[in-house]
């Protein structure tokens, strides 16, 4: 039966780049993905930015960009880290996509029915200068307990104390620096302390679904004090305008809390991704064989084992299957905290011509099922590079792929000799043990059992001597044997290396002349099989790339954003563009559309001796009089479209801005004088 899974990473707040903590959660996820995918199952992989939020308004408004606009770019800026570190989302969304409006009004309409929604009125902190009620982050002042100044509003960092925003001295607002008032406003509540809730929630974080060290975690939410009752109280779920946020159903000028629609998102993003094959979310979420896999940092535990779970069920849906929880990467001790974003960039590592595969390794190797934090330390790293990954696997390559190709012209041997037959009965038998670690996610389980394959390969080789029967006469057949062994163990080992190194998984694919690899792949012999030319594969790491990754400054995000608010597409070919025919096109006529504010109808002339019907989002921009009689360039094969107002047959080029809302403006190509209909643009 082929396994179904639903995964997601924790959606990241889009106020800011990447980091390398960022990385580290999407590399595990992404492993453990392309390993599910190699034994067969099929997979859905999302993620989103998570846009809401008063944090992210403020950081906006100070940008002077409106909120839309600021997680916009922020978005644009995606997809180099995610590329550049081979990780395979299916999907990339956002909190603030219609999917997730809806859904987040749904889900909380169905709790309401359910009664777990209450109104009540509390008091809370104003800035009467902001005109808006103030998250506990953004009220300052002095410690009740010991005096320190400059203390936020939830806690003293100074004595360690914990108290409520009103019990500060001398209270001011972050924003405005004006004395806050106390006023009251209705907040509404996800009525957690429900017995409902409480017993459903008992179950579900104790039954086996999460690591063993956060289920006792969260078992502390449940212990009774003498009256019985829980520690597990009602969650404010709403917050007063302005809020960069979903509005409420029926309370105007109330929004839901970011952490309300956050998780949500992890639907939308699946939603999206599965309407654009025309599947529908709800077909696919009420398969039983479906599995719901989300992981995420220690820090969000709460939110993922009781309030989602608890939203999802008291709504009537699909419930989390399994919540795996990592710890975080600290880089020469220091964690990199949300706020002051320390650490190596992610994207600077790329810019120095640091392999992401190196990463991805050593991210690896250090990681288990476990909660720990995992240390990046750079002679660690190169260590393990250098040593491990290329020394001890990448060189079995090189060690005989020459031979074969040489004198054996790129045939393997099928007798393999005893001990080379021995040798691979042994790292096969392993299969299924390092399947097990994967699924496991004890990858650094996994990394230490391959290493220890690699080294018997080596051994082997060393033995035998590949180098010294190539200069001995009569010793063709024991060389070609030899070196069969050794590309055979190769191959096996790139199996269970792939989930890791999916790019050099691809090299060593096309060297080998087979397809894409999956695991049972490595229980069968290659046999006789012609093989490719070897092409150098992975370098060793070079210690003053690492120096220059932590030299001062190497920290800092670049601040220029993207040209045009997007980061350019994957390279292609010549062949590519050639796919693509651009033909100069005359606009014979244009019309607006019946029905539609956006579009235009072009009668275009492209020298076939009849005209071609083109409708073109670009009403808001040019009016049909401007256009008519003017040569514009078109994609002249793009496959007919069918539109509801008609066929279009083709596209007519415009440059534009990734965020048309934040850069309004649309422009049409036009040719240099002289160019006719028909003329090719290459
Ligand atoms: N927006 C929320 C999550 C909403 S999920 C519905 C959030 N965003 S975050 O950007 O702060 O963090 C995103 C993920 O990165 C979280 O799982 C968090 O634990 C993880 N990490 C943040 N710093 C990290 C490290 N230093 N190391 C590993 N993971 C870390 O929280
Ligand atoms: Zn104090």
């Amino acid at each position: 039966m082929t396994r179904k899974l639903f995964v997601t990473t924790a959606l990241p707040y889009a106020n800011a780049a990447f980091h390398i903590g960022h990385m580290m959660e999407y590399i595990q996820a992404d492993i453990w993905v392309r390993f599910q995918r190699m034994r067969g199952a099929e997979v859905n992989f999302v993620c989103a930015d998570d846009a809401h939020g008063a944090p992210i308004m403020i950081a906006a408004e100070k940008a002077g960009k409106t909120p839309q606009a600021f997680v916009a770019e922020i978005a644009a800026g995606r997809k180099a880290y995610l590329d550049g570190f081979h990780i395979g989302f299916d999907n990339w969304h956002s909190t603030d996509a219609p999917e997730n409006h809806a859904l987040a009004r749904e889900i909380y309409l169905a709790l309401r029915k359910n009664e777990l929604i209450d109104v009540r009125t509390i008091e809370q902190f104003f800035d009467p200068v902001k005109g808006m009620f103030l998250p506990d982050r953004y009220i300052k002042g002095e410690c009740p307990r010991c005096g320190a100044k400059d203390q936020y509003g939830d806690n003293c960092e100074v004595c360690g104390a914990v108290y409520q925003p009103t019990e500060l001295r001398n209270p001011y607002s972050v924003l405005s620096g004006a004395k806050p008032e106390l006023r009251t406003s209705e907040h509404y509540f996800f009525r957690l302390s429900d017995p409902r809730c409480v017993e459903y929630l008992k179950n579900w974080t104790q039954d086996g679904k999460l690591q063993s060290e956060v289920a006792n975690k969260v078992k502390e939410w449940f212990a009774e004090d003498a009256d019985g009752k829980t520690q597990l109280g009602d969650w404010d779920i709403s917050r007063d305008a302005p809020y960069f946020g979903i509005e409420i159903p029926d309370a105007p000028g109330k929004f839901f809390y970011v952490w309300l629609d956050a998780p949500i998102g992890y639907l939308a993003s699946l939603k999206h991704l599965l309407a654009r094959r025309g599947q529908s979310m709800e077909a696919y979420l009420a398969d039983p064989e479906l599995r719901q896999v989300h992981f995420i940092g220690k820090d969000i535990v709460t939110f993922h084992t009781l309030f989602w779970p608890a939203m999802l069920h008291f709504s009537g849906r699909k419930v989390p299957n399994n919540v795996y929880v990592h710890g975080f990467i600290t880089v020469g001790g220091d964690k990199m905290s949300k706020s002051r974003g320390t650490g190596i960039s992610p994207l600077r590592y790329l810019e120095l011509g640091l392999d992401a595969q190196w990463l991805r390794y050593y991210i690896a190797a250090k990681l288990n099922a476990r909660v720990e934090d995992i240390e990046f330390n750079p002679e660690d790293f190169i260590a393990r590079v250098n040593a491990d990954l290329v020394g001890k696997y990448v060189n079995i390559a090189s060690r005989a792929a020459g031979f074969i190709g040489k004198r054996f012209k790129g045939m393997l041997s099928r007798d393999l000799g005893v001990e080379g037959r021995v040798l691979l009965d042994g790292l096969r038998a392993h299969g299924p043990a390092i399947v097990q670690l994967y699924d496991d996610r004890e990858y650094g389980k996994a990394v230490r059992e391959i290493m220890l394959l690699a080294d018997r390969v080596n051994e082997y080789v060393d033995q035998h001597k590949p180098w010294e029967l190539a200069k001995q006469k009569g010793q063709e057949q024991a060389l070609h044997d030899v070196c069969s062994v050794c590309i055979e163990a190769f191959r096996v080992l790139t199996i269970y290396l792939k989930p890791i190194l999916p790019a050099l998984a691809a090299q060593v694919e096309a060297f080998l002349q087979v397809g894409p690899m999956a695991f049972a792949d490595a229980q069968r012999a290659l046999g006789a099989h012609r093989i490719g030319e070897f092409k150098h594969l992975m370098q060793r790491v070079d210690p003053a790339q690492v120096e220059a990754l932590f030299a001062a400054g190497a920290a800092a995000e670049p601040v220029a954003p993207p040209p045009g608010g997007e980061e350019l597409a994957a390279e292609i070919g010549i062949d590519d563009f050639a796919k693509v025919d651009l033909r100069i096109a005359k606009i014979v006529a244009a019309e607006r559309v019946d029905g539609s504010t956006k579009l235009l109808k072009l009668t275009l002339d492209v020298g076939e001796g009849r005209t071609r019907q083109v409708f073109s989002g670009i009403a808001s921009a040019y009016a049909p009089e401007q256009l008519a009689g003017k040569l514009t360039v078109m994609v002249a094969n793009l496959a007919p479209r069918k539109m509801k107002f008609g066929v279009s047959e083709g596209m007519v080029l415009a440059a534009s801005h990734a965020d048309e809302k934040a850069h309004p403006g649309l422009y049409v190509l036009e040719p240099w004088p002289g160019a006719q209909p028909g003329l090719r643009v290459r």
